[in-house]
C-alpha cells in the first residue's frame, strides 16, 4: 500500500477510531488463555468498541489463535485495518536460547545474528509481528535483576549486539519474508542506570554520559532499521521517559531520524502521575502525546483524554494524525494490509518450533556463551571419571530464565540429563535440594556422595524469578543454604565443580575454593548438555564476560572503562591519599572480557601499520601475533582496547574499539590484524558534539580488558 492510501484511510477515519488505534491491550482481552502478563494488572474501563478496535495486540501465540483473532478484529473494523501482534521474544520463542546477558559473552556476532533470526521464525510461524527486543541498555549494577537482559557494560560491544540483532529479527525485507519480525528497540533511555539497582527507579546520568555511553546501542539499532522503539520507565533529569520530549523529539527523531514509532512501556504514561509530573491522566496524556509516543500500553490515557484535548487545541489532531499515520505505516511495512495472517501457520508451527536444527543451535550457542572462570587443572573431566551430581540447579527444568514465557521446563535437557549422557560414571543425588533451604537428607546424601566419588559437581544458583524485571536484589551473593552446601562438601570431596545458573554477576567469595567454576548462566533449553560437553572437554569454552564481576555489592558499580581520578591508586599504591577502598581492592573480581579455555594462549608482539597519521579519516591496521602454547584447539577472543590520553574531558583508561575471535590449533601460531577506525576514536566533548582530538592514543591489545600487556602509541596529527 502507498503512503497515500493511507492518508486516505486515516482522514475517513473519526476521531475516535483514530484514538484507539494508538491503544494497545494484552491478550487476555481476546482471549481467555492468554499466559503473557507483564506488568500490573487495572481494570481499564473500556467498551467493546474500543476493545475491538485497539490498534495492536500484546502477548497473544499460536497461530491458530492469531489467526482467529485477525479474522474477528478485520470484520469489525469499518476500514478494514488489521491489527499487530506484539510480544516480548528476548531470547528464543519456544527453544529458549542463553539469556541476553549469556548471549553477551559469546562475543560472537554470527551467533546472537542466529538466535535472534531462530526467534523471529518460531514467533512468526506463532502469528507474532514484533518482538519487544532488542533490549539494549547498558548495564553497570548487577543488583539490577533485568541486567540478564542485556548484553552488558559496553558501548561498542552492545552496540555491535544490537546490530546483529536487528537484522536477525528483521532480515532484510519484512514485507516479503514472513519469517522475519520487526524488531522494538527498548528502552529509551538509560534504564540500565537506575540508582541502586532497584528496578524502576530514578536514573541520574550526565548528558555526556548519557550520549556517549548509553546511546550509542539504541542509535545502532535505529541505524540498522529497527522499527519500534519504547520508552523506559524511568525519570531522566527528573523527566519520565514517557513525556520526554528532548529524548523523543530532539534525540530520537531528529538526531537519530527515527521514523517509526514509539511505544509506551506498560502502563508508563499514567505512571508519570506517580512520578509527580502530571496532576492526573489528561495531563499525562498530553505530556506523553506531545514527547510524540504513538502508542500506549496498557493504560488509557489516550483513549479516555486525546479528543478532549483535541476539543481545547486542534494542533493535538496533528499529533494525533501523525502517530496514527506512524502505526499505519508500520502495519504496512509488515505487510499486513496484504496479507494480515503475514508469516501465521499452524502446520509449519508444528515443523518448526522446537525442532532439531533449533535445537542443536541453542546448545551450540549457549556452549559459546558459559565462561570458565576459575580452573586449577581439573577440567576438562575424563568419562571415565566418578562423578556425583549435587545440588539445587542438577535436576531442574529451570535453566530457561526469566522472559521465556513459551519456553517449557520439561523441554529443557537438565543439567543431570546432559552429564549423564555423556559420563560413564556420573550419580545424581536422589534427594532434590531447594534453592534456599538443605534438610539433614540432603545434606547427608551430598557428603556420602562426596565421599564415593573423586569429583563433585555441584549445581548452584538462582531461580528465573531470582532476575529480570522487578527483581533486583541487594545481596548479590549465593543463597546462604547454597554457600553451607559448598562448605559441607568442600571439606570432604576431593575435587570439587560449581556450575552456576544465574541471572547477574554474583558475589562468589564464599565459593573461591572450588577446584572449578563454570558460570553456565541461564543456558535455555539445552543447557544440560552445552555444560555436558565443556565439562568433559567437547567443547573448549570460548565465553568472555561482558558484564563485571564484582568482589563484592560494596564495590558495585565497578565497571572496566572507568576514568582516572586526579588520585589514582596505581600512581602509589602505599599512599594514603589516592582513590580506593580501606577494605576492597578497586577491582573487579573478573572483569570485563575475561574467560578461561583449556588451552594457554601467549600473545607476542604488536604492530601498527602506521603510527602517525593526519586525519581521522583513516584506518589503522594493527597486528598481533598469537601463539597456542597447549596441544587443545581453541577460540581466542583477541580484544582491542584504546585510551585516549589528553581529551577535553576525562577519558576512560581503556574503551573496547575492536575484537575477533581467532581458531587456533594445538601449539598453532597465527598473526592476526585488527582494524581500528580513526573516527572511532571520536567520544561527546562539553559542547556535546562527538569528535576526535589530535593527540597520543595508546593502542592496546590482549585477552581481556585487565591483561593488556602489548602497547603502541598512535599519534593523531
Ligand atoms: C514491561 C517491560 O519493561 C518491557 O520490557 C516489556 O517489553 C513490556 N512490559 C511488555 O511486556
Amino acid at each position: 500500500m502507498q503512503k497515500a492510501e493511507l492518508l486516505t484511510i486515516i482522514e475517513k477515519m473519526s476521531p475516535k477510531e483514530k484514538v484507539d488505534q494508538l491503544l494497545q491491550l494484552s491478550a487476555d482481552f481476546y482471549t481467555d488463555d492468554a499466559e503473557d502478563r507483564t506488568g500490573p494488572m487495572e481494570t481499564l474501563d473500556i467498551n467493546e468498541t474500543t476493545i475491538a478496535n485497539a490498534g495492536t495486540i500484546l502477548g497473544v501465540s499460536g497461530a491458530e489463535k492469531a489467526m482467529g483473532i485477525q479474522k474477528n478484529y478485520i470484520e469489525n473494523n469499518s476500514h478494514k485495518i488489521p491489527t499487530m501482534f506484539m510480544a516480548d521474544i528476548i531470547h528464543g520463542f519456544r527453544t529458549i536460547f542463553p539469556i541476553p546477558l549469556a548471549l553477551g559473552c559469546t562475543w560472537s556476532k554470527e551467533a546472537v545474528e542466529e538466535m535472534a533470526s531462530i526467534s523471529a521464525l518460531e514467533s512468526s510461524v506463532s502469528g507474532l509481528h514484533l518482538t519487544f527486543s532488542p533490549m539494549l541498555d547498558l548495564v553497570r549494577d548487577p543488583r539490577w535483576g533485568r541486567v540478564m537482559e542485556s548484553t552488558g557494560e559496553d558501548p561498542y560491544l552492545n552496540s555491535e549486539f544490537a546490530k546483529a540483532m536487528v537484522t536477525g529479527y528483521q532480515g532484510d525485507d519484512l514485507k516479503e519474508d514472513m519469517s522475519k519480525v520487526a524488531a522494538c528497540v527498548k528502552h529509551f533511555a538509560a534504564y540500565g542506570g537506575a540508582i541502586g539497582g532497584r528496578d524502576y527507579n530514578t536514573v541520574d546520568v550526565s548528558e555526556t554520559t548519557l550520549r556517549e555511553k548509553y546511546l550509542p546501542s539504541y542509535q545502532a539499532a535505529i541505524d540498522a532499521g529497527a522499527k519500534l522503539v519504547m520508552t523506559a520507565f524511568n525519570t531522566i533529569e527528573g523527566i519520565p521517559a514517557s513525556g520526554n520530549k528532548k529524548l523523543f523529539r530532539d534525540v530520537l527523531r531528529d538526531e537519530f531520524n527515527f521514523k517509526g514509532p514509539v511505544i509506551s512501556d506498560w502502563a508508563a504514561i499514567k505512571e508519570m502521575i506517580n512520578h509527580g509530573v502530571a496532576a492526573d491522566e489528561k495531563e499525562a496524556a498530553r505530556l506523553a502525546i506531545e514527547a510524540g509516543v504513538d502508542i500506549e500500553m496498557m493504560t488509557t490515557c489516550y483513549d479516555k483524554h486525546l479528543l478532549e484535548l483535541i476539543d481545547e487545541d486542534p494542533k493535538y489532531m496533528d499529533l494525533l494524525d501523525e502517530a496514527v499515520l506512524r502505526i499505519l505505516e508500520l502495519k504496512n511495512d509488515l505487510g499486513l494490509f496484504e496479507n494480515p495472517y503475514r508469516g501465521a501457520d499452524p502446520v509449519k508451527e508444528k515443523e518448526v518450533i522446537l525442532s532439531a536444527s533449533h535445537r542443536e543451535s541453542a546448545r551450540k550457542i549457549a556452549e559459546k556463551s558459559m565462561v570458565l572462570l576459575e580452573n586449577n587443572g581439573i577440567l576438562p573431566l575424563s568419562q571415565e571419571t566418578a562423578i556425583a551430581l549435587v545440588g539445587p540447579k542438577a535436576t531442574t527444568g529451570d535453566l530457561m530464565g526469566a522472559w521465556s514465557w513459551q519456553g517449557k521446563f520439561d523441554e529443557v535437557v537438565t543439567i543431570a540429563k546432559g552429564l549423564s549422557a555423556k559420563g560413564k560414571n556420573v550419580t545424581v543425588a536422589s534427594v532434590e535440594s531447594d534453592l534456599f533451604e538443605n534438610t539433614t537428607e540432603s545434606l547427608e546424601e551430598a557428603k556420602q556422595l562426596a565421599k564415593e566419588n573423586e569429583v563433585v559437581v555441584l549445581a548452584l544458583g538462582e531461580a528465573d524469578w531470582m532476575s529480570g524485571e522487578a527483581a533486583s536484589r541487594s545481596d548479590i551473593r549465593l543463597p546462604q543454604s547454597q554457600i553451607d552446601l559448598f562448605n559441607e562438601v568442600r571439606a570432604i570431596a576431593k575435587k570439587v565443580i560449581v556450575v552456576l545458573i544465574n541471572g547477574r554477576p554474583l558475589d562468589l567469595t564464599a565459593i573461591s575454593e572450588a577446584d572449578g567454576i563454570l558460570e553456565a548462566w541461564f543456558p535455555g533449553t539445552e543447557g544440560g548438555n552445552a555444560v555436558a560437553n565443556i565439562l568433559f572437554g567437547d567443547v573448549n569454552p570460548s565465553g568472555r564476560l561482558s558484564m563485571s564481576f564484582p568482589e563484592n555489592v560494596g564495590q558495585v558499580p565497578v565497571y572496566y572503562n572507568t576514568e582516572n581520578t586526579g588520585r589514582p591508586y596505581e600512581s602509589a599504591p602505599d599512599e594514603k591519599y589516592v582513590s580506593k577502598y580501606l577494605d576492597v581492592s578497586n577491582y573487579a573480581k573478573y572483569p570485563f572480557g575475561y574467560g578461561l579455555s583449556f588451552a594457554k594462549v601467549a600473545y607476542e608482539g604488536i604492530a601498527l601499520n602506521k603510527e602517525t597519521i593526519d586525519s581521522s579519516d583513516e584506518t589503522v591496521e594493527v597486528t598481533v601475533t598469537l601463539h597456542n602454547q597447549s596441544e587443545e584447539t581453541t577460540i581466542e577472543t583477541v580484544q582491542l582496547y584504546v585510551r585516549d590520553l589528553v581529551g577535553k574531558t576525562a577519558r576512560p583508561l581503556k574503551e573496547l574499539k575492536g575484537f575477533t575471535q581467532v581458531a587456533l590449533a594445538g601449539n598453532e601460531r597465527k598473526e592476526i590484524t585488527l582494524s581500528l577506525a580513526v573516527k572511532d576514536l571520536a567520544y561527546v566533548h562539553p559542547d556535546l558534539t562527538w569528535s576526535v582530538d589530535p593527540g597520543e592514543f595508546h593502542i592496546m591489545v590482549g585477552p581481556n580488558s585487565r591483561e593488556l600487556d602489548l602497547v603502541k602509541t598512535l599519534v593523531l596529527k
